[in-house]
This record gives structure tokens, sequence and C-alpha cells, in this order.
């Protein structure tokens, strides 16, 4: 991708106004975190053709073949506290779900909390938000997106064709990244501005709940030592996951990896 091919369809304001568009990155979020250090501005996108270590949740690896998908990086500054920032994950995938569809209006896209996109029951995109603050430059945050475009089941290893899918797998069409990739910092620079603007999730929590794959189904919620069973309720005010244990008793989640026990809707 290079900027010729963004800017017929660019319409912010301050996102991606500067841009990297490179061949090969180790990740694009460990660069734009780097950048974000030595004190570069809001509004720096990152893409890359190819990730050598692209970086997903929990340490795990995005797998990022050459010239198929969007690998994007956005640099931001919120000026909210630090505690907001899982919101941003959550923002940036509604964002991302929106844009989509401004392209392939019937997909049946759903979202997974904390910041996953789902389609036909596979993941299609991982959203991973990194944070740091320096003391010359104050906090900076990258939100990464990897989203599955133009992949075919073949480009994906063996252990992931069974849970993984692209908008390709989908729909049998081939897209034009730049497109899709225009309309998400279109429609992402606008919902940016009314959270920085607004003292909570609030606005975000209705559209959230009314797209979430997640919603009174059965789950087993993995952290680090931990495995809890139970059924989603929804997503709470400041974004945090509400379950109802198999003791019937409720509880507020922050992190964690969902399975899902059974077939989903999307
Ligand atoms: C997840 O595990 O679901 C999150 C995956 C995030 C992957 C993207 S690809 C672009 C950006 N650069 C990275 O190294 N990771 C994110």
């Amino acid at each position: 991708m290079k900027l010729s091919d963004l800017e017929p369809y660019l319409k912010t304001r301050w996102l991606g106004r500067r841009a990297i568009f490179a061949e090969e990155l180790a990740s694009t979020n460990k660069t734009a975190m780097e950048l974000g250090a030595e004190g570069e501005a809001k509004g720096l996108i990152i893409t890359a053709e190819k990730q050598t270590a692209g970086r997903g949740r929990h340490a795990r690896t995005w797998h990022s073949p050459a010239g198929l998908n969007l690998y994007l990086s956005l640099l931001i500054r919120p000026s909210l506290q630090q505690y907001r920032i899982p919101e941003l994950a959550m923002l940036t995938a509604i964002a991302l779900r929106q844009a989509i569809l401004s392209i392939e209006p019937d997909l049946p896209i759903g979202l997974k909390w904390p910041n996953d996109l789902w389609v036909q029951q596979r993941k299609v995109s991982g959203i991973l938000c990194e944070a740091a603050s320096t003391q010359k430059f104050g906090l900076h945050t990258v939100v990464g997106v990897g989203l599955n475009i133009n992949s075919t089941l073949e480009n994906f290893p063996e252990e992931l064709q069974n849970t993984a899918t692209s908008l390709k797998i989908a729909t049998g069409k081939n897209y034009s990244r730049a497109k899709i990739l225009a309309a998400f910092l279109n429609i992402f620079e606008k919902q940016y501005d009314l959270w920085e603007n607004s003292i909570h999730f609030d606005p975000f929590i209705k559209t959230w709940n009314s797209h979430d794959i997640l919603v009174g189904r059965q789950i087993e919620l993995c952290q680090k030592d931990n495995i809890i069973k139970g059924t989603v309720l929804g997503i709470s005010q400041d974004g945090r996951l509400q379950l109802r244990k198999e003791d019937q008793t409720e509880c507020l989640i922050n992190a964690g990896d969902v399975h899902i026990l059974g077939a989903v809707k999307k």
C-alpha cells in the first residue's frame, strides 16, 4: 500500500496525515511504540505489507503474510487517564466493524470482548493496544489492528485454519485494503474525538452490546492462574465483562481469554 492509494478516500483532520507504509517490519506496534517514546505527535499511522514478529494479545504472535491483509498501528496521546485505555480497544473494534460494513453492508460481523471481530464463528480481526510514558513526552498509546482481508484458507497455518477467517473467505471477494483503511480512519477519528471528550464509555456501550456475540452465552474465561465458567450478561459502563458464575454470583472481569462453550450466533 502507498500514500496515493489512501489519500483519495481519507477525510480525517489529524489521523493518518503522517503515515509510514513499510514493506516489512517486525511489528508495526513495536515501531509505533518506539516513535511514540521519541516524541512523535499523535495521528501517525504505520502499516506494513508483512510483519515478521506481529504481536498478539497474551504474548502470542499475529500471523502476517505479505500483501494480503491490514497490519496497522495508530499512535495517539489520549488526554484521559491510563485506566481507560481498555475502552480504546473496544472503541477500535466498533469503528472497524462500521468501516467494514460501509464496504460490505450485509456481512454479519460480531464483536467479541475484549477486542475481536468475528465473522461466521471465526476470528477475522484482533486489536492490541499498548501504552507507555516517558518523562519527556508523557503518555503515548498505540492501537494495533490486524484485519484478515484477502487471505485464503491456505494462507493460514494449519493450527489457525479452524478458528481464523478473512473477508475474502467469508464473501469470496477481493477487497481494496486502502479503501478499508481509509473508511476505518475516517470513522475512528470521529469516534475517538467523541470518546476523549466524554467522561465515560456510556455512548458506546449500547452499540457494543447490540453486536456482542457473547451475550447470553456460556463461556470459559481463562486468566493466568484461573478459569471461570459462567454466562455473559453484557458489558459494564466501563467496558468490563459482566459474568454470572456457575454459583449464580455475578462478577466483573477486567481481562482474560474467552472461550465460548457451544455454537455462536454470528
Ligand atoms: C490479538 O491477539 O487478537 C491482537 C492482534 C493484533 C495484531 C496487530 S497487526 C498490527 C499491529 N502490530 C502488531 O504487532 N500487532 C498489531
